[in-house]
């Protein structure tokens, strides 16, 4: 038994936040944000738009897209760092967004950017085990609302959206195999360790980062996690059609497919328009690069992330 996707859907919330938008509350320049991270602009979610709402948006779209009904789906996990609460888990206000009443297991899945490797990952296990026949698997964030936006070293990187994909049981693969990886020594990098206690938040609420610390630790384990999973599979990267990977800063983008031998041709990049949206990036990528026809039955997409943890993985589909 394996996985297959079969449907895929995005959303962005209406407020664009330019670059030049920027450079009028914070210290900082459309060209330095451009020349070092590869980012013009950012959506950001409305005042009241919780993750849930954004994770209905591209999930309807990526139903649809499935062609089946939402009531079929019998796994949902909602990759987010950016939940709506504490709980009810943002895959339980989902579920009952859609409509689905007495539906199969749903929940979470927190591994901030790396979150929807992990969670295509789990779904796929679920589906070849037996345990699920269709998930719906979903990256969604408001991570804005976690950004110091007088941080001049965070505030311009990061963007709010979803991006959702249905995967359905299938005797050809499909999701073809995964790699996943984590080490928590290193969570000091990259954090938000506020957190609630006695009503309060307790701590630091915003992101804080080591950008360079971050940057070259990324370029190492993508290269490294692709390398893994190409090598396992007696692959290379001139067998990859299309490098989906998580999208967070350009130059990263490009060192990674530069070891895989790839050029930009062959790579997706949506950092330009989206900013780092965390567990959404891939799924709006995907999603984007499927509905303009470039992502075609019968190719091989390679997708990557790392995330704060740090978590960090790669999944190879065959499309
Ligand atoms: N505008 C203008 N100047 C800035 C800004 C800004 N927004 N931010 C920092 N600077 C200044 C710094 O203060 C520093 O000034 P100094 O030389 O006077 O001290 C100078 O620019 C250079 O700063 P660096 O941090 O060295 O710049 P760098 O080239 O490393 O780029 C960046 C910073 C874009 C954050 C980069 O390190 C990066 O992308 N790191 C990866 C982090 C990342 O992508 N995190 C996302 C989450 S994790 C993940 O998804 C992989």
């Amino acid at each position: 038994m394996h996985s297959k996707i079969i449907g895929t859907g995005s959303y962005l919330p209406a407020k664009v936040l330019t670059n030049y938008d920027l450079e009028k509350t914070v210290d900082t320049s459309h060209d330095w944000i451009v020349t070092r991270s590869g980012i013009v602009e950012r959506h950001i979610a409305a005042e009241g738009e919780l993750t849930s709402d954004l994770a209905l948006q591209a999930s309807r779209k990526a139903i649809e897209a499935a062609g089946i009904g939402a009531d079929e789906i019998d796994l949902i996990i909602v990759a987010t760092t950016s939940p709506d609460h504490l709980f009810p888990s943002t895959a339980c206000v989902l579920q009952d967004k859609l409509g689905i009443r007495n539906g199969g297991a749903a929940f979470d899945m927190q591994a901030v950017c790396g979150g929807f490797v992990y969670a295509l990952n789990t779904a796929d296990m679920y589906i070849r085990c037996g345990q699920a026949k269709t998930a719906l698997v979903v990256g969604a964030e408001v991570l804005t609302r976690m950004l110091d936006w007088n941080d001049r070293t965070t505030c311009v990187l990061f963007g709010d959206g979803a991006g959702a994909v249905v995967l359905r049981a299938s005797d050809k693969p499909g999701i073809v195999a995964s790699k996943l990886h984590s080490d928590g020594s290193h969570r000091h990098m990259l954090k938000a360790e506020g957190n609630v206690r006695n009503g309060e938040v307790d701590g630091d609420p915003f992101i804080k980062m080591d950008g360079q610390a971050v940057f070259k630790f990324a370029v190492k384990v993508l290269s490294d996690v692709v390398e893994e999973l190409l090598e396992e599979q007696k692959l290379s990267g001139s067998d990859i059609d299309w490098l989906v990977p998580h999208q967070a800063n350009i130059r990263i983008i490009e060192a990674t497919a530069r070891k895989l031998g790839l050029g930009m041709d062959n790579v997706v990049v949506t950092v330009a328009n989206h900013g780092n949206t965390s567990a959404a990036s891939i799924p709006l990528a995907l999603d984007t690069a499927v509905r303009d026809g470039r992502i075609k039955a019968g190719q091989n997409i390679l997708i990557e992330a790392v995330g704060g943890g740090f978590t960090w993985g790669a999944v190879l589909i065959k499309w």
